[in-house]
């Protein structure tokens, strides 16, 4: 996808409008990182073919086919203070499940922090990173990955994966997705600059039947068990667990059937 491509569908007025197109990158978070110094815009978006060294959650990797699906990072510089930045994960999940849900006519729903799941099985994941000056937010960077049209996964992904393809057993053109999902993150990113989180989280909610669930959350081989009651204001998942609540910043959340 080139620049002109990507364009010619926008209907933003700022995401996307600055755009750093490539075949090949190690990740766009990373080079998304390296731009953020160089003063880039609100809404620039880095995005590549294919990453050598896509970066995921938890320090896992980002495997995509070359060329079949998504990976692109937005670089937003919002007027958050730090005590905050958990939101931005909801915020760009929300974003991204009904950007989904418009281009596919499906129900995709979000897995704290910010998946995006069609019938249990992952199509897209997140990774936000702050990069700060000082004490305050100079950028947030938000990398997206998005499978489109991958139709096989590897093996060990096989049972958790799947794709807009496989989901609607249609190929999808892939500046039309992108498009779709800066609009999408266009629009909720006003909720982010006015301070409205609640609206954040209301939507968030409508995505996701988590809540009241009985949950395990692994935090670096910690695991915790417990019942999800409700998101904190700072997009933190609170927990019930023997008697107490917990908030909980990060983790792999598994919801027990
Ligand atoms: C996860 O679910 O663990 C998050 C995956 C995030 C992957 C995207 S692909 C574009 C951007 N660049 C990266 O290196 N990672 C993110």
């Amino acid at each position: 996808m080139d620049e002109a491509e990507i364009k010619s569908h926008l209907t933003t007025t700022s995401f996307g409008q600055t755009v750093f197109a490539f075949s090949v990158l190690d990740s766009t978070n990373s080079k998304a990182k390296a731009l953020v110094s160089d003063g880039v815009p609100d809404g620039t978006v880095v995005i590549a073919d294919q990453q050598t060294a896509g970066r995921g959650r938890l320090g896992r990797t980002w495997i995509s086919e070359s060329g079949q699906n998504l990976t692109f990072s937005l670089i937003i510089r919002p007027a958050i203070s730090p005590s905050h930045i958990g939101i931005l994960s909801l915020y760009a999940g929300v974003a991204v499940a009904s950007g989904l849900k418009n281009l596919t006519g499906k129900s995709p729903t979000c897995k704290w922090p910010n998946d995006v799941l069609f019938v249990q099985k992952k199509c897209c994941g997140i990774l936000s990173e702050t990069v700060f000056s000082g004490t305050t937010v100079s950028a947030v960077i938000i990398g997206i990955g998005v499978n489109v049209n991958q139709a096989v996964f590897p093996e060990i992904l096989s049972t958790k994966a799947t794709s807009l393809f496989l989901t609607c057993g249609k190929p999808f053109d892939r500046s039309v997705v992108l498009a779709e999902l800066l609009k999408q993150l266009e629009e909720y990113y006003t909720y982010i600059q006015s301070g409205m989180f609640e609206t954040i989280i209301d939507n968030w909610k409508r995505y996701s039947h988590m809540l009241g669930s009985s949950i395990t959350v692994d935090q670096d081989g910690e695991v915790l068990h417990g019942t999800a009651t409700r998101l904190a204001d700072d997009g933190g998942l609170i927990i019930s667990s023997e008697g107490k609540e917990v908030k909980v910043r990060a983790g792999d959340v598994t919801v027990i059937l």
